[in-house]
């Protein structure tokens, strides 16, 4: 990864190589963490932080569901987050706030373990790059009654880190998992789209996924662009069967799938004008979604 020079850790900036925390800290056992991944885009009018109000819900959501009560309100971490990339002098990258239980408690409880929260941004280009070759997870996506699998947590991405490592391991770029009914779920960290027939389709939100915020924007991009979007469980045989697969996220953006188990699709035309729509938008150059964007 590459470096920068401060992270913005419980109200003070250090020195990236000094922001550094205890062994003992309790989200390094247990996975006790709420985190974020957004992104800072450099348009024609300056940096902006893409959607940064729905991150910092998320992000309170995602400490709510470990009854964590977050010691600086939206606001302070919406300072904070532009503080830490002007005095890192980035203009476009990524953010990563987290906070996390940390020293001070051991079991499993964290009730009485300090509350830690720190920012780090640094470049990080399109997590995915061109397109993506996916196979179907033997993993399934975790279960909405054993995790609140719809929150960002720390633990629950042990789930995505197996998908990861078997899909490298057989030489795919990216896993697709399933829920537990068989449905598609998701990737280990993107959202998943299906073109059929001019439509456009992905699995509704009912606590299996994440609710992410490109998804959304994919939603209403599409929509604006007059195209039919249907939240609606899907099969792996419509899959296999669409015209056009593409996966969403913060990290990946919009990916294109050319390869999924043994089906490939060459055809990435609406993938690709939904794309275009996004990159316009988030360059500052699409007046219409501008308050998307919260000026650095
Ligand atoms: C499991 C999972 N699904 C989907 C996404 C995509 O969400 P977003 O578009 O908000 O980045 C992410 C990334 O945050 C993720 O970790």
């Amino acid at each position: 990864m590459q470096e920068t020079e401060y992270i913005w850790i419980n109200g003070n900036l250090v020195k990236w190589h000094e922001a550094k925390i205890h062994v003992l800290t309790h989200a390094l056992h247990y996975g006790s963490g709420v985190f974020e991944g957004i992104r800072a885009y450099d348009t024609g009018k300056g940096t902006a932080v893409f959607r940064l109000k729905d991150h910092l819900n998320r992000l309170f959501d995602s400490a709510e569901s470990l009854k964590m009560k977050i010691p600086y309100s939206r606001e302070e971490i919406r300072k904070a987050i532009k503080e830490t990339l002007k005095i890192n002098n980035l203009k476009e990258g990524y953010v990563r706030p987290i906070v996390f239980y940390g020293y001070g408690k051991m079991g499993l409880n964290p009730e009485g373990a300090e509350i830690n929260i720190a920012i780090s941004v640094w470049p990080w280009p399109q997590y995915i790059e061109g397109e993506a070759k996916v196979m179907i997870s033997s993993y399934i996506r975790i279960h909405p009654q054993s995790l609140h699998a719809d929150r960002k947590v720390t633990g629950h991405y042990v789930n995505s880190i197996l998908a990861s490592i078997e899909a490298k391991e057989k030489d795919f770029d990216e896993s697709l998992l399933l829920d537990y009914e068989g449905n598609v779920a998701e990737g280990p960290g993107e959202n998943i789209f299906v073109v059929k027939n001019n439509k456009i389709l992905t699995p509704p939100l009912r606590k299996q996924i994440l609710p992410g915020i490109t998804r959304d924007s994919v939603i209403k991009i599409a929509k604006g662009l007059h195209y039919d979007v249907l939240e609606k469980d899907i099969s792996v045989k419509e899959l296999k069967n669409a015209d056009e697969l593409f996966f969403t996220g913060t990290a990946a953006e919009i990916a294109p799938i050319s390869q999924l188990d043994e089906v490939f699709f060459k055809n990435h035309e609406i993938t690709n004008k939904i794309k275009d729509s996004f990159k316009e938008i988030i360059k500052g150059k699409n007046p219409r979604y501008e308050e998307w964007l919260d000026f650095v």
